[in-house]
């Protein structure tokens, strides 16, 4: 039996290649470790180097700026100033001339944290350098987060741990700090130390989860966490869909309707 094939209606070939046009990408020069090459505005340095014909094996990471993997440096045309970026967030700009400094040699000390004390002296010990600053502020003119660096050293050398830590908690460690300083301090090895001993030693314990934590260990959760595994998958996810939720605007005396359980 022949059986005709049936012409199927659709769109001509020339209709769907009209309906699929690429928009049009403006190509713009960048020099990248002193070559250039064209790539499509609005990508980041990062993806513009991986069109240019880079792969990262090493100097990206999150790609969200975060891990501070893909610090950069770059110059535009007619400017003095040397400027920073992380590669991963920064987009091209016509006729800038890049190169990335994934790692950046720094002194890091080695040091044994259980017996580390919040004595400033610790630091002091540690990284003896930190006096060597002599406050040029390059380092602040430096960091792609907006830390004030130079705020956090001078913090460091009048011994006192917990401003330097607050100032520089958003370091990602990226290392242009290092890069650019006279004194040639690791400001970032210094800031994690001060931070660690701040979290461990100075940030005052938390009673109310100190107190969780005595329960837990006391089996006050054993019988429900025992029933909850033995409950199936479907019915877990029942009770998980109709558990009561803590109120967005509930007030600090917020309570569930049953407290067996606090
Ligand atoms: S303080 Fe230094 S290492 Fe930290 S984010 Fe800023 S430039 Fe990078
Ligand atoms: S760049 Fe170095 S010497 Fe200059 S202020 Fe920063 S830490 Fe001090
Ligand atoms: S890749 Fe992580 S900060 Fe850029």
């Amino acid at each position: 039996m022949s059986v005709k094939a049936k012409k199927r209606k659709g769109p001509t070939t020339t209709k769907v290649k009209e309906e699929r046009k690429v928009p049009e990408v403006k190509l713009i020069p960048v020099y990248i470790m002193g070559k250039r090459y064209e790539v499509p505005e609005g990508l980041t340095l990062m993806k513009a180097m991986e069109y240019a014909g880079y792969r990262f094996i090493r100097g990206c990471g999150c790609r969200g700026g975060t891990c501070g993997a893909c610090g950069t440096v770059y110059r535009k045309p007619g400017d003095y100033k040397l400027q920073v970026a992380l590669a991963c967030q920064k987009t091209v700009e016509p006729d800038m001339y890049v190169t990335q400094i994934p790692f950046f040699p720094a002194n890091r000390a080695q040091y044994e944290f259980a017996e580390l004390t919040s004595a400033p002296e610790e630091v002091f010990k540690l990284y003896p350098e930190l006096f060597r600053c002599v406050a040029c502020n390059a380092c602040t003119k430096a960091c792609p987060q907006g830390i004030q660096v130079m705020d956090a050293i001078s913090a460091l050398k009048q011994g006192n741990i917990a401003e330097a830590s607050r100032i520089s908690f958003e370091c990602i460690q990226c290392g242009l700090c290092t890069s650019r300083c006279f004194g040639e301090l690791a400001q970032y090895h210094m800031f994690q130390l001060a931070r660690r001993i701040y979290g461990a030693r100075i940030l005052p314990r938390a009673e109310h989860l100190a107190e969780m934590v005595k329960a837990i260990n006391e089996g006050k959760y054993d019988d429900i966490l025992n029933e909850l595994k033995r409950v199936k998958k479907d019915e877990l996810e029942k009770l998980y869909r109709e558990r009561e939720e803590e109120p967005v605007t509930a007030g600090e005396d917020w309570k569930p309707r049953d407290t067996t359980y606090l």
